[in-house]
C-alpha cells in the first residue's frame, strides 16, 4: 500500500495506481482510497516532517524535492528504509530563476531603486541551485561572487565565511540543511545596506535578529521563500518579501519532480 503525502499537482494519484498496476494501491489525502499507516509501506512526501513510528512497514520514501532535513535519516538507515530525492535541471533552473527575480524586484521596489551591476555578492551553499544562482548574476555583476560551501575550499572562487558575510552587498543562502548560517553575530559583521536572501530553511537565519536589523536600517531588506508561509514577523513592510517555498513551483519543475518520484517509488518498491 502507498501513501501519496504530497499535494501532487501535475498527476492524479489514479494515474499513479496506473502506472504502478493493480497489486498496489495508492491512496493519497484527498482519494477515495483510505488505508492505515500500518499498512503503508511506500510514501510519496512534501517537506512535512514525517512520523516514522506511524509507519512500521514503510520501505521507500521517495521525496518530491531534494531536501531530506524533515526525515530522520538515521532511523530510516536503522529501519532499511530507502529514501529517494528528485534532484532535476527543471528544479534549479525554477530555483535560480526565482532567486534573481526577487532580487531584482526588491532592489526596484523604491522609486529611487539600486542597480544590480556594481554589487557583490555572496552565496552561501554552492551546490546545484547556487551554481546556477552563480551562473546567471555573473554577467551583471561582472563575475563579483563568492561562494562559500563545506565541501568546496578549493573552488577559485572560494571565501571563508566572515570574510564573505563581510564584503557581500547581497547574501543568498542556499544550503541543503536547516543549520543556523545568519545570526546576530554574523549581522554585526555585515556592511550597513545588505540585502539578505534565504531560499533554503527557515532556521538558516535568525528571523528576529534580521527583521530587527532591518527596522534599525542595518539590513537594506529580506528575501525569504521558506515554509512556513507566515509574513516574516508577521510585518509587511516592503522591504521584507516573503513567499512561502514557491521558488521550485514552475510547471516544468512540478512535472519532472512528480513523475521521478514515481519512478524513484517504482524503483526502490522491486525488491
Ligand atoms: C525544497 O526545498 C526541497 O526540499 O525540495
Amino acid at each position: 500500500m502507498i501513501k501519496v503525502l504530497e499535494n501532487l499537482k501535475t498527476m492524479s494519484t489514479e494515474y499513479i495506481n496506473e502506472k504502478l498496476g493493480d497489486n498496489i494501491q495508492v491512496v493519497s489525502e484527498k482519494s477515495k482510497y483510505k488505508a492505515k499507516n500500518k499498512d503503508i509501506t511506500g510514501i510519496i512526501l512534501d517537506a512535512r516532517k514525517l512520523d516514522l513510528t506511524k509507519f512500521p512497514k514503510l520501505k521507500v520514501i521517495s521525496r518530491v524535492g531534494v531536501g531530506k532535513d524533515n526525515l530522520d535519516l538515521k532511523e530510516c538507515k536503522r529501519r532499511k528504509i530507502k529514501v529517494y530525492i528528485t534532484p532535476c535541471d527543471e528544479l534549479t533552473n525554477a530555483v535560480a530563476e526565482f532567486t534573481v527575480s526577487q532580487i531584482l524586484i526588491l532592489l526596484r521596489k523604491e522609486a529611487r531603486g539600486q542597480n544590480l551591476n556594481g554589487k557583490t555578492i555572496g552565496i552561501i551553499g554552492y551546490g546545484r541551485i547556487g551554481m546556477k544562482i552563480e551562473f546567471l548574476l555573473g554577467p551583471f555583476v561582472n563575475n563579483d561572487i563568492l561562494v562559500n560551501d563545506l565541501e568546496m575550499e578549493h573552488y577559485p572562487g572560494y571565501s571563508d565565511k566572515e570574510r564573505l558575510i563581510k564584503s557581500s552587498d547581497i547574501i543568498i543562502i542556499t544550503v541543503s540543511g536547516n543549520d543556523r548560517i545568519i545570526g546576530k553575530d554574523e549581522i554585526k559583521l555585515m556592511k550597513r545596506g545588505t540585502i539578505l536572501v534565504n531560499m533554503a530553511r527557515q532556521n538558516c537565519i535568525d528571523e528576529k535578529a534580521v527583521f530587527d536589523a532591518i527596522m534599525d536600517n542595518t539590513l537594506y531588506g529580506v528575501i525569504s521563500d521558506v515554509n512556513p508561509g507566515i509574513p516574516f514577523g508577521r510585518s509587511y513592510d516592503w522591504r521584507i518579501m516573503k513567499s512561502a517555498h514557491v521558488a521550485s513551483g514552475t510547471y516544468e519543475a512540478r512535472e519532472k519532480m512528480e513523475l521521478l518520484a514515481v519512478e524513484n517509488l517504482i524503483e526502490g518498491l522491486k525488491i
